[in-house]
């Protein structure tokens, strides 16, 4: 067998993964925390064949090519699959997203996940998941948290080897939802691989890094008591410490852009500050956010439609702060990368 279809679900970060300590490894400076979303997915189908004479990647839906971009970090990681397996077959890939882009939820992540997985089982390499997660994670940092299921941590770790990610909880340990509200379409001024080289230059990276070890172990404690209120209070305050580091890093990409990267539009400040209000009013709503202006609100599942009705609401009432429409895209915990052979499926 040469071919094989793998499907990887993206993941919200509840604890951030935010500075590396060695680039061309993406080792990061520190663990972090994670769950799988139901419905964000990459299906990626690898074909390794000795007919070809390079590379030929398809994104399905997307007839006029793939940037050159995504050409070039597909064909480099396959290099590094090839690399170990000892050939130099070159492979068709086919891939497609079961969401939008620009909505606040990392293609990458699911992407490399799905890559990793399809291009080893294609040949026949028998990984274990903590060197699958390895592996995916040298494609894109955060994939490494999309190969196992459900509730994730990733291992910092301090060599190739021992930077992986585990499971903390299985999906179905707890029903909470991520209701991510996308309040831009624009493309974010600054990546996260340039934020991530200039977060070391704040003066409150350190400062935020002092902090990570005890919240790291209180956040994990929260997701496996299922203790909502605690678990909600720390990704807050852990996602306004990661924007602060970033709010605080020089920004060398443009000399127009404000000194801090500043990932936040108005509308993003005008939903965190409104969920504070919908606490005090009795809905238990916590936010987290990316490296983008999409706010994540997350509750249990018996509040979801209530929040998003408040969300809603909210959209008219903030209608005079941006002309963009909100995009509201719902997710549940979810299983980790597997392969689909010919009907019967194979799970990490
Ligand atoms: O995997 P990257 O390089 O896109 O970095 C992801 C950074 C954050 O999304 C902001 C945080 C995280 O841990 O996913």
């Amino acid at each position: 067998m040469n071919k094989a279809t793998a499907i990887a679900h993206s993941n919200l970060a509840f604890l951030k993964y935010w500075g590396k300590v060695d680039r061309d490894l993406n080792l990061p400076v520190n663990n972090s925390i994670s769950m799988n979303l139901s419905e964000a997915k990459t299906i990626t189908t690898v074909e390794f064949d000795e007919g070809l004479t390079s590379d030929e990647i398809f994104v399905v839906g997307q007839d006029d090519g793939v940037t050159p971009s995504f050409m070039r970090r597909t064909t480099k990681h396959l290099d590094r699959v090839r690399a170990l397996a000892k050939i130099e077959t070159f492979a068709k890939v086919s891939t497609h997203n079961t969401f939008p882009t620009g909505i606040g939820i990392a293609s990458s992540a699911s992407g490399m996940a799905a890559l990793t997985l399809a291009a080893t089982f294609a040949l026949g390499l028998d990984l274990s998941e903590p060197q699958l997660s390895a592996l995916a994670r040298l494609g894109s940092g955060s994939a490494c948290r999309s190969i196992p299921g459900g509730f994730v941590e990733w291992l910092a770790g301090s060599t190739h080897a021992t930077s992986y990610a585990v499971q903390i909880a299985p999906p179905d340990h707890w029903d909470i939802v991520d209701i991510a509200v996308a309040v831009s379409q624009k493309e974010k001024a600054v990546s996260s691989t340039d934020g991530h080289e200039l977060a070391e230059k704040s003066p409150f990276f350190q400062a935020r890094l002092a902090t990570l070890a005890d919240r790291l172990n209180r956040i994990r404690a929260a997701i496996l008591e299922c203790d909502f209120e605690t678990f909600g209070q720390e990704i807050e305050a852990e996602a306004i410490s990661f924007h602060a580091v970033a709010m605080t890093s020089p920004n060398i990409t443009s000399s127009t852009l404000p000194s801090g990267i500043y990932y936040w539009l108005p509308s993003t400040l005008d939903l965190m500050l409104s969920t504070h209000e919908w606490r005090q009013d009795g809905l238990p709503v916590y936010f987290t956010l990316d490296a983008g202006p999409t706010v994540h609100l997350v509750c249990r599942t018996q509040h979801r439609d209530q929040v998003i009705n408040a969300v809603l609401e909210q959209e008219k009432a903030s209608s005079h702060l941006s002309d963009e429409n909100w995009t509201i895209f719902v997710n549940r915990p979810a299983r980790g990368a597997y392969v689909s052979v010919k009907g019967a499926t194979y799970s990490q």
